[in-house]
């Protein structure tokens, strides 16, 4: 496949670019310090996406066949970049007609409120009692600022066309890759409280091509 692939410095995104690559995948990674690369793709696009338009992505995205993100705020000063990036990188994508996108959210979005599900449900069917009345409420206090980007991120794709996929992993590690693990359709899994960033990538490596996840939330951990 043609891939385009952001954010591919990051923890998830070399691990994804590295992926793509040794799949054979003809790939252009994007990003802001590409001197950080893993490995050299077939296109290297330098772009900050806190200040970059549309106009300066269309070369980057133009031809793909899917576009995949993994795009996140490394420091607070990054806070919104992942809602801002998304909105230019969709309409980059919309402006040359690639239509299939998958992005990195993060399992307590279900529940953040967002200016288009102001009012989401209380819980997510797939959190157990620890994660619901514990783990839950201490990191939407510790990463408010974070946790409401991503749900933003996830406004700018429903308020879209495109076919696009929302992963939203648990807690992430850098343990290897397994190729083991669970999904779910719109809600958490049960017990799945870590994943690695390995996974996380070969995850979705493998939606790229599914037409089952178009426009959808997908849960995955170990
Ligand atoms: N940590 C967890 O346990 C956890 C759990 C669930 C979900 N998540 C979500 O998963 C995301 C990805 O995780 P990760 O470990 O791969 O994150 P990461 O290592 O912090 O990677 C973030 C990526 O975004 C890029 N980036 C940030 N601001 C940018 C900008 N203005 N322009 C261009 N690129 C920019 C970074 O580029 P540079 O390399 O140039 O900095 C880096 O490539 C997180 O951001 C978070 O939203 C995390």
């Amino acid at each position: 496949m043609k891939l385009t692939i952001f954010a591919a410095t990051g923890g998830i995104g070399r691990l994804l670019l590295e992926q793509a690559v040794a799949a054979g995948h003809d790939v252009t990674a994007v990003a802001r310090n590409p001197q950080k690369l893993p490995v050299t793709p077939a296109r290297v696009v330098t772009a900050d996406l806190s200040g970059a338009d549309a106009g300066a992505l269309e070369s980057a995205v133009g031809g793909a066949d899917a576009v995949l993100s993994a795009l996140g705020p490394r420091t607070k000063t990054d806070t919104g970049v992942a809602a801002r990036g998304t909105r230019v990188i969709t309409e980059a994508m919309r402006a040359t007609g690639v239509r299939r996108i998958v992005v990195v959210s993060a399992a307590p979005i279900g529940t953040v409120p967002s200016p288009r599900r102001p009012h989401p449900p209380r819980h997510d069917p797939g959190d157990g009692f620890v994660i619901r009345y514990l783990a839950d409420p201490v990191l939407k206090r510790i990463l408010r600022a974070h946790y409401a980007d991503l749900a933003q991120m996830e406004d700018v794709l429903r308020d879209s066309d495109l076919d696009w996929t929302s992963v939203r992993p648990p807690r992430l590690t850098s343990k290897p890759l397994t190729g083991t693990y669970r999904t779910a359709y719109g809600r958490n899994i049960r017990g799945g409280t870590v994943i690695s960033r390995a996974d996380v990538a070969h995850y979705m490596l493998r939606a790229a091509d599914q037409p089952e996840t178009f426009r959808q939330t997908v849960a995955v951990a170990r």
